[in-house]
């Protein structure tokens, strides 16, 4: 067998100097490589995007419809050995090596000896030249020489043309879109999956396709529909379960959660954020579970230690859900609702810096909800004196201005639900300072 008047650089600048499409080069090449090896295939991989995956980007010898469609991963297959090592592999019986894979789809069982360069350019790997015979055969240094020659000339052809798709000929372009239909479904699902296994169940898939897939995504968006449902249902009880102590706060949870979550949509946060407002105000007052009914329910002025026990709550709050592995949004709220952008807040004097939008939102909703609802002590203000009041604050660098001015906009519409919910309360009118004079309930 002579293959001495391969070698010729010149030949394959002549073909991919043709003009052709860069597909229709790269099946002239593997075809003149062939013949010049007397091999029975050759066959060009190429190196995905992802750098971990090599597909069969033409080929002389393998079944046709498999160009666009046979993908191996680098640990596969002795394609991928080479890939992998960045060398030639030469084996003479493929099937008593370690790392031979069949692949059925192409047609190569007939088929016993492997030789594979690497098509590297610039340094770069690209991908891997193949050649395959039916005949064993143990491949001389001078033709992994030729070989490796011929891959170095092919190798600035691949990169030049880098996007696969255009060494895919019209044919596999179906073949490539069907590929391409079934992978972005599933892998909008794995990603609605994950977020789901993280603790967000706001997730969704939205896969909505005619097949079983889409029939999976719509399984999927229900049961994690389900899950959030029972999980606000069960964090809802908790929030009644903090309020219920006091029944002059009947409801304040309920409302600081409501409140800030729709502050938040009217600032245009994403759904997840949406719902760590919502958990974070159902559940940010928790810590007064630990403060005892003598200090909680206390009706006239707090004494010192009484107000440094109830500015515990927040601190107390994060102990009790140190286990719930809740998102670090909501204990962001839980721990933060009552610090303030100028640091004279509680419990631990945090300032602007330290503090993420999410205390910043829902401490302005327990304050105006805390300023308009009546107490044993005095009656709830008007939602105007509220407003005032808060935006005094926010000029004061005390509460975030941009969700004053939200609430400022959306408090007309937060007010008819409420009055429509029937838990309006009557007006009144008494300064914010007095009323943190007399403990917790505001501030
Ligand atoms: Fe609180």
């Amino acid at each position: 067998m002579s293959t001495t008047n391969f070698y010729d650089v010149e030949e394959i600048a002549k073909l991919a100097g043709n003009g052709d499409k860069p597909a229709e080069t790269l099946g002239k090449v593997t075809a003149w490589i062939a013949r010049g090896l007397q091999a029975d295939v050759c066959s060009a991989y190429l190196l995905e995007p992802d750098r971990v995956h090599l597909v069969l980007a033409a080929t002389l010898g393998l079944r046709r419809e498999c160009v666009g469609t046979l993908r191996l991963a680098l640990h596969e297959g002795l394609a991928g050995l080479v890939a992998e090592q960045v060398r030639p592999v030469a084996v003479e019986r493929v099937q008593t090596h370690p790392r031979f894979k069949y692949f059925q789809e192409s047609g190569e069982e007939r088929l016993q000896s492997f030789l594979g360069v690497p098509l590297i350019d610039c340094g770069v790997l690209q991908g891997v030249l193949v050649v395959q015979t039916e005949a064993p055969r143990v491949f001389s240094e001078s033709e992994i020489e030729m070989l490796t020659e011929a891959a170095a000339q092919v190798a600035p052809i691949v990169s030049e043309a880098r996007t696969l798709d255009k060494f895919i000929a019209p044919a596999q372009e179906k073949l490539w879109a069907v590929a391409r239909n079934l992978t972005s479904p599933l892998s909008q699902l794995v990603a609605a999956a994950r977020s789901v296994s993280r603790g967000d169940l706001s997730a969704r898939s939205n896969v909505r396709t005619a097949d079983e897939i889409g029939v999976l995504g719509a399984s999927f968006d229900a049961m994690a529909e389900r899950l959030e449902r029972q999980h606000i249902a069960t964090i809802g009880a908790l929030a009644s379960a903090i309020d219920a102590r006091d029944p002059y706060t009947a409801g304040h949870s309920v409302r600081v959660g409501d409140l800030s979550y729709e502050l938040g949509r009217e600032m245009g946060l994403p759904r997840p954020s949406l719902q760590h407002l919502r958990v974070g105000g159902l559940l940010h007052d928790i810590g007064k579970i630990g403060i005892r009914d003598t200090v909680l329910l206390k009706p006239g002025k707090l004494d010192d230690d009484e107000r440094r026990l109830i500015e515990q709550h927040p601190t107390i709050g994060l102990r009790i859900l140190e286990w719930a592995e809740l998102p670090k949004e909501v204990l962001e709220i839980v721990g933060g609702h009552h610090e303030r952008l100028d640091g004279t807040g509680y419990p631990l004097g945090l300032s602007a810096d330290d503090l993420t939008l999410f205390p910043r939102i829902t401490a302005v909703a327990d304050m105006y909800d805390a300023l308009t609802t009546d107490r044993p002590y005095r009656r709830g203000l008007s939602p105007q004196e509220a407003l005032r009041m808060l935006w005094r604050d926010a000029e004061g660098g005390i509460v975030d201005p941009e969700v004053v001015a939200t609430l400022r906009r959306f408090a007309r519409h937060w007010e008819s639900r409420r009055s429509g919910a029937g838990t309006r309360t009557s007006n009144g009118i008494e300064s914010l300072e007095a009323l943190r004079e007399r403990g917790d309930q505001v501030a």
